[in-house]
């Protein structure tokens, strides 16, 4: 592999799997809608890299490439006939069209717009990826054999959770704006989660529900506009990292390699459940997320840019971001024995190694 960050990365992961996990990768076929994306990105990867050793069958990714990228998919397929790469609209494109999707037994729908940028941009096209294309997978594999369905959640679900829910748990039930600039996306995913609990209920189906908790990392586009995309671009292109809060909301902010290993324990768990998927520790600032930024760009990158505050043209930039977000992980940790280790110093310094190696792209 020609980037030793994703190199590693992908061991990393492969190493954190159990041998029943992986024994459960055998003579799949997995079928991944939003393969394009930043999550995509290991996915895919992961998947090419250890289809001979996992024994896995086929790889069908499929994306409409709304704001996912392809030219490292167009890669990645020419270069592993395992892999067959489709654009393909959840929402108005038919499944039954793409070739071996029938014999597809492990199902990812990450199929949205995930940064809230673009998602609000193309709100209907937000709300049918989650509803209108997750509701077209579900009903062309609630009566066909498979051994999983993951859905990708978000922990957006939570809204703004007032203070004695943080960390939040799988069973806080939220505190969303049905209306705003980003209930498109939040209350999307939460309808997305009831039709998952009916079809499990009235089919049997396995469904997985992941909640990923702000991912960052590797396959990130620089141009995806979500928080870790924008400070990563502007330390590729020399400038001042530039906050558009007063730096005060805080995150827990889980790298990519975690994430990955926790959506495949999520996705190979083969029955219904929730789980929060990951980091809890440390809670950070924006204004210190930017700090650890600046300080890893210089060691990377040889840096000079500053952290500065500004105030963003976009009016609704802050309405209804939430103050706090933090999981709780005890779930995922005792059942799926789910362990995150990278710390978010180390994580975005493997980040901007990445692109420092890919010339800040992703090919
Ligand atoms: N990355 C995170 O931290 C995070 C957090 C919460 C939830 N999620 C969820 O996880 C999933 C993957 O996240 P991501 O970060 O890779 O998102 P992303 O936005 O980077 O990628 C999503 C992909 O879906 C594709 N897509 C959008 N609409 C489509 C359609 N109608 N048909 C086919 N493809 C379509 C896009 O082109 C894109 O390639 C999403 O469902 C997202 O909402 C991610």
């Amino acid at each position: 592999m020609k980037n030793e960050i994703l190199s590693e990365d992908l061991e990393y992961i492969y190493n954190n799997l159990s041998d029943n996990e992986k024994s459960k990768l055998k003579n799949s076929t997995i079928l991944f809608t939003g393969c394009g994306g930043f999550l995509g990105y290991y996915f895919m990867h992961f998947f090419a890299r250890f289809a001979e050793d996992l024994e896995i069958k086929k790889i069908i990714g499929l994306d409409n490439f709304l704001t996912g990228t392809r030219d490292w998919l167009n890669d990645l397929s020419n270069n592993n006939p395992k892999v067959i790469l489709k654009e393909f609209n959840v929402i108005t494109d038919s499944i039954e069209s793409i070739e071996g999707a029938s014999e597809a037994n492990l199902i990812i729908h990450g199929a949205s717009i995930a940064s809230p940028i673009f998602y609000r941009i193309y709100p209907e096209e937000t709300l049918d990826a989650n509803i209108t294309g997750l509701r077209r997978m579900l009903d062309f594999y609630k009566l066909k054999e498979i051994k999983g369905f993951l859905f990708f959640s978000s922990s957006e679900i939570y809204g703004d959770p007032f203070p004695e829910f943080i960390p939040t748990t799988e069973e806080y039930r939220g505190n969303v704006a049905t209306m705003g600039p980003r209930a498109c996306y939040d209350e999307a995913k939460r309808f997305g989660e009831t039709m998952c609990y009916i079809f499990n209920q009235k089919y049997e189906m396995p469904i997985t529900i992941a909640r990923p908790f702000n991912n960052y990392g590797p396959g990130m586009n620089i141009n995806d506009k979500r928080l870790p995309a924008d400070f990563a671009k502007a330390v590729h292109e020399g400038r001042d990292l530039i906050m558009y809060s007063d730096g005060k909301p805080t995150r827990t902010f889980c790298y990519i390699s975690d994430a990955i290993t926790g959506y495949l324990k999520v996705l190979l768990h083969n029955k219904f459940d929730v789980f929060n998927i990951g980091i809890d520790k440390p809670e950070v600032s924006v204004a210190e997320f930017a700090k650890l930024f600046s300080k890893n760009a210089k060691k990377v990158y040889g840096y000079k840019g500053d952290v500065i505050f500004d105030i963003s043209s976009d009016k609704e930039y802050m309405t209804d971001n939430p103050n706090r977000r933090c999981p709780n992980i005890q779930k995922a940790i005792s059942i799926l024995n789910y362990n995150p280790s990278i710390c978010v110093d180390e994580g975005i310094g493997r980040y901007l190694k990445f692109l420092k190696i890919n010339n800040g792209k992703l090919l």
